[in-house]
């Protein structure tokens, strides 16, 4: 991939310190920039009152406020001279936890507390995606809670299934024998966006909320087809137990030995129009069924439109979807239905720095009905499964993709990977792949190092940037790590295959890279998800941030730090970039004793007031925050 074109954008700041111990609470941005709190988890989208964020929270306060877990956003400009002023400000809400919805304290009772649906209903109206309103007014922004645009999707909104596996066998269950319909969408991490103006969400870790509690599959009387059955859920994580959330414990179609094909309901990519309140969510079927992290658009001069999407779980997959039509420049309606017709394709990275899509069709390769593939919907419902069969190269945790403004090339942020390249820890080393402690896969040139706990950036471009090529070229833009982690001073890495990898990062360090854009102008924005509490391996690099690089330098410089025990997830700006919105996930997370153990932003006040007006200390909040710069600059300039 050439280094050689200069982007538009200079980066003018000067960078930020590293959050370490000890560690403030709040966000941190440049000197000349101001973080303000925009929205967080609890704050009401309609005139209805706000959640007051120290009881537990029901479901019907959830269903009228911002979810929890903010995650992948987008910002669709009003039409007309505002949209920079004005927009719906769409976002996921990818988990939560479940003793801060339900008031447990300490956190570790939740496993054995007595569980109600109510308990349930108010966690999955904490789960999906948010529609929100947003306006500038006297200079500053705020959620327009009037605006009847404002809209949550959750765990228990129906959704339609669309595209090749809809109405298969394998998708329909007792509440829906038409395999058309579902109860809502799950652990919606990353997203994306369509040039005919809807958003894309992806369903990453679905299957922690199933349980197969038997071992068994309901009403299966054929040992062989029960033993495909529970291969695939295996394949996918599902188990008995879960994450821990315990909804199969009240509500039944979590019990994946009951309802062996819900979990198929699960996975996918799902598009939503933000501007039709009545609209449902769509699940996209051909775009494959995996553990989606984000599905990032391509156009290319043909008008032919490709999303690239990755598999988030170590020693998984990269992938993408090319639609058979041309973009219709039209609109909307023009395009409906391009999500539904198309080609699945996995890539394989070759060592000398070619690469190759390989198509998921079946009849071909192997896919075919001999080798477990009943028609194409099987191919899609098992896409992992697919993958394997055609020898696709295993990644390091695939998470976010973004597309350079001018060159078209894709990036994909590779976030870490402990099972590989290093001995066999307990546990798989994929979901549903070899007993315990099966071989780790060897390190590779596309995932370098053993026990890789600081990541990588990879890059590639098409050939004769076509989105239909099956051919690329990819090189590796930056390996994560610690220049000052002593351990390692000398070498590439510790030879324990742990501690202390230096990285080649040209500027400020940061490891496993998730969140990932590009702005117009050409500057990519880097945001990160470790532990975030700047101890062991991160004592250096401290909390999480978002960085800043010049994609042909690889220069990268630290914008922004945050509180401590968080994820910093989902950026976007307004079209002519001056304001721009950043998620936190999760502040404080891995309380021991009491919520603000680690953490009480965003009511602590750091970054401006918000919603809570309460007088004892409020939970931590995941929250929106929206970032200006004072003298009313392009972000990053
Ligand atoms: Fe939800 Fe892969 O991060
Ligand atoms: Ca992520
Ligand atoms: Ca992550
Ligand atoms: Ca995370």
């Amino acid at each position: 991939v050439s280094h050689s074109l200069n982007p538009l954008g200079t980066i003018g700041f000067t960078p930020v310190s590293a959050n370490t111990a000890p560690m403030t609470d709040g966000v941190t941005v440049p000197t000349g920039y101001s973080a303000r709190i925009l929205v967080s988890w609890g704050d009401s989208l309609t005139p209805e009152p706000h959640w007051d964020t120290v009881s537990a929270l029901d479901e019907s306060t959830q269903l009228h406020c911002y979810g929890a877990h903010t995650d992948g956003m987008h910002y669709f400009p009003f039409p007309g001279p505002f949209g920079n002023k004005r927009g719906l400000l769409v976002t996921n809400s990818e988990y939560c936890d479940p003793p801060l919805v339900n008031n447990i304290v300490p956190a570790a009772n939740y496993a054995t507390t007595a569980i109600t649906l109510d308990m349930v209903r108010a966690q999955q109206a904490a789960h999906g995606i948010n529609i929100v309103t947003i306006d500038k007014e006297h200079h500053q922004w705020r959620v327009n809670r009037h605006s009847r645009l404002n809209r949550r999707i959750t765990g228990n909104t129906l959704c339609k299934i669309s595209g090749t596996a809809a109405g298969h066998t394998l998708m329909k269950t007792a509440a829906d024998p038409h395999g058309s319909w579902v109860l809502g969408t799950l652990n919606n991490c990353a997203h994306g966006y369509t040039p005919w103006g809807t958003y894309l969400t992806c369903e990453e870790n679905w299957n922690g909320y199933f349980s197969n509690e038997t071992g068994e599959v309901a009403g299966e009387s054929d040992p062989e087809h029960k033993l495909r059955i529970i291969q695939n859920q295996l394949r996918y994580g599902v188990v008995k137990g879960g994450f821990g959330y315990r909804w199969h414990e009240v509500d039944e179609r979590f019990r994946a030995d009951l309802h062996p094909n819900e979990p198929n309901r699960f996975g996918w990519v799902v598009e939503i129009d933000p501007w039709d309140p009545k609209s449902k969510p769509i699940k996209r079927t051909a775009m494959g069924r995996m553990k989606h992290e984000s599905a990032q658009v391509v156009i290319d001069h043909k008008d032919r439109v490709a999303f690239y999407m990755g598999d988030d779980e170590r020693n998984e997959y990269i992938y993408k979807f090319v639609c058979d039509k041309k973009f219709n420049r039209e609109g909307y309606a023009e395009n409906r239905d391009m999500l539904d017709y198309g080609t699945l394709y996995v890539a394989k990275f070759n060592a000398d720095g070619s690469g190759q899509w390989l198509p998921l069709i079946w009849g071909k390769n192997g896919l075919t009905r001999k080798n477990g593939f009943a028609d194409q919907a099987e191919v899609l419902i098992k896409t992992r499964q697919a993958a394997d069969r055609l020898g696709a190269t295993m990644m390091d945790r695939p998470e976010w993709g973004a597309v350079h403004p001018i060159t078209g090339d894709i990036y994909m942020t590779l976030t870490n990977n402990s099972r590989r390249g290093n001995t066999p820890v307990s546990g798989n080393n994929r979901d549903g792949t070899g007993s315990a402690g099966s071989a780790n896969p060897p390190v590779d040139a596309a995932n370098p190092r053993p026990d890789n706990d600081f990541g990588q950036i990879i890059r590639w471009r098409e050939d004769r940037r076509r989105v239909t090529a099956t051919t690329f070229k990819w090189d590796i833009f930056a390996q994560c790590g610690d220049k000052a982690n002593v351990k390692s001073l000398g070498s590439s890495y510790d030879s324990t295959g742990h501690d202390g990898y230096v990285g080649n990062i040209n500027g400020d360090d940061y490891g496993a890279p998730d969140g990932l854009w590009f702005d117009k102008e050409g500057r990519l924005w880097i945001q990160t998800d470790q532990a975030g509490d700047a101890s062991g391996d991160w004592v250096n690099i401290g909390g999480n941030v978002m960085m800043c690089a010049d994609s042909s330098t690889g220069e990268t410089k630290r914008f922004l730090t945050s509180p401590p025990n968080c994820e910093v997830t989902g950026v976007i700006t307004t079209p002519d970039g001056k304001t721009m919105f950043v998620g936190i996930q999760h502040p404080g997370e891995d309380w021991k004793i009491d919520f603000t153990d680690n953490s009480a932003w965003p009511d602590n006040g750091y970054n401006g007031p918000t919603t809570y007006t309460g007088s004892s200390v409020s939970k931590p909040r995941s929250s929106v925050i929206v970032i200006t710069k004072d003298d009313g600059g392009v972000i990053g300039s």
